[in-house]
C-alpha cells in the first residue's frame, strides 16, 4: 500500500497554544477541518498517516482528546501508542528533556496533556518532531479550534459574532477562547467573579490580536456583560488538578451558572450553548439548558475529531 501525499505549509511546526499562529494559517486548518469531516461523512477512506506513529502522552484523564488522536491517526493507517503516567518515567525518574529525546527517535509526533505548559514546550524544544498541546493547565487549544467551527457551522462566519464564556474566568478554556476569538475578530467577554478574573498576563497577550480583528474583550462580573451574546459557553467549575478547591468554587460561582435566566438575558433567541465537555450538569449548567434545542455540545464533541485529524495533516 503506498502513503497518500497530503501537502501542508506547516509540516515540522508544533502546536503548543495559538499565539504564535496568524489568523490565516488558523484558518488553513480550519478549511481543512471541514473537508475531512465532509470525506469522513461520504464514507471516503485514506491512508494519509500511512507508516507514522504518534506518542500520545496523558497525565490527565481525557474522553474526547484520546479518543479524536486515536481514531484519526489509526483510521488513516497511522500507529497511535498511548503513554499514561503509570506507563511512563516522564518528568519523574526521567527527565522531559530526555524522553523528549528518546521519543524523537521513535515518532512522527507527539501529543502531551498535562498540567505544565513548560512541558510541552520542552517536549516540542528537544524532539525535534511535532508536539501537540492535548491541554496544559495553561491552553487547550486543540479544543477551540473545534469551538470554532462549531461557530462557523452554526452562523456561517465568525468575525463579529460574540461569544461570553461564564464561570472559571482564570481557565485553560477561558485563556484560550479568549486568544482565538480575539484572532478571529469575535468579540469575547468573561461573566466570571472578580476572584476569578484571567490575569493580567494573557490579556496583555490578546489584546493586540483584538485591536488588529477589530474584536473586543470585556471581563465582568455583572450580568448585563451577557447581552447580546450569540454564544455562552461554560466549562467545569474545578479543572482537573484543583480537586481541593470544589466546596470553595461551588459556592463563588452559583450565580454564574447557564441557566434559563441566563440564556434569556442575552437577548436573543438564536443564543447557543457550549461546552468544552465532560459536563457537570447542576454546577456549571443546568440539565434543562444542556439538553435544550440551543446546545450544540454534541457537534462540538464530534468536531473534536475532524480538527485533531486536521492539525496532525497539517503538522505531521
Ligand atoms: N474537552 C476535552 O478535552 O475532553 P476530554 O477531557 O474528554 O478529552
Ligand atoms: N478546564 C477543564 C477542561 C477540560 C476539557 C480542565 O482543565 O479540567
Amino acid at each position: 500500500m503506498k502513503a497518500e501525499k497530503f501537502k501542508s505549509p506547516f509540516k515540522g511546526r508544533s502546536l503548543l497554544n495559538w499565539i504564535d499562529w496568524k489568523r490565516e494559517e488558523i484558518e488553513w486548518i480550519l478549511d481543512k477541518a471541514f473537508l475531512v469531516k465532509k470525506q469522513s461523512h461520504n464514507g471516503e477512506v485514506h491512508q494519509r498517516f500511512l507508516g507514522k506513529t504518534i506518542a500520545l502522552i496523558f497525565e490527565k484523564r481525557s474522553t474526547r482528546t484520546r479518543s479524536s488522536f486515536e481514531t484519526a491517526f489509526g483510521e488513516e493507517g497511522g500507529h497511535p501508542v498511548f503513554m499514561s503516567t503509570d506507563d511512563i518515567q516522564l518528568g519523574g525518574k526521567e527527565s522531559v528533556e530526555d524522553t523528549a529525546r528518546v521519543l524523537g527517535r521513535m515518532f512522527s509526533a507527539i501529543e502531551f496533556r498535562g498540567f505544565k505548559q513548560e512541558h510541552v514546550e520542552l517536549l516540542a524544544k528537544h524532539s525535534g518532531i511535532p508536539v501537540i498541546n492535548g491541554l496544559t493547565d495553561s491552553f487547550h487549544p486543540t479544543q477551540v479550534l473545534a469551538d470554532i467551527m462549531t461557530l462557523k457551522e452554526q452562523f456561517g462566519t465568525l468575525k463579529g459574532l460574540s461569544v461570553c464564556f461564564c464561570g472559571d474566568g482564570r481557565n485553560n478554556m477561558a485563556r484560550s477562547l479568549m486568544l482565538i476569538c480575539a484572532k478571529f475578530g469575535i468579540n469575547f467577554s468573561i461573566f466570571a467573579p472578580k476572584e476569578l478574573s484571567p490575569d493580567e498576563e494573557i490579556i496583555k497577550i490578546c489584546t493586540p490580536f483584538a485591536k488588529e480583528s477589530g474584536a473586543s474583550i470585556t471581563i465582568s462580573d455583572e450580568i448585563s456583560v451577557v447581552k447580546g451574546a450569540d454564544c455562552l459557553y461554560t466549562d467545569v467549575w474545578v479543572s482537573m488538578g484543583e480537586e481541593t478547591l470544589k466546596d470553595e468554587r461551588t459556592k463563588l460561582l452559583q450565580p454564574y451558572q447557564v441557566n434559563r435566566e441566563l440564556m434569556a438575558a442575552t437577548g436573543k433567541s438564536s443564543t447557543i450553548f457550549l461546552h468544552c465537555l465532560p459536563a457537570v450538569k447542576g454546577q456549571e449548567v443546568t440539565e434543562e439548558v444542556f439538553e435544550s434545542n440551543a446546545s450544540r455540545v454534541f457537534d462540538q464533541a464530534e468536531n473534536r475529531k475532524h480538527t485533531i485529524k486536521a492539525i496532525m495533516l497539517a503538522l505531521i
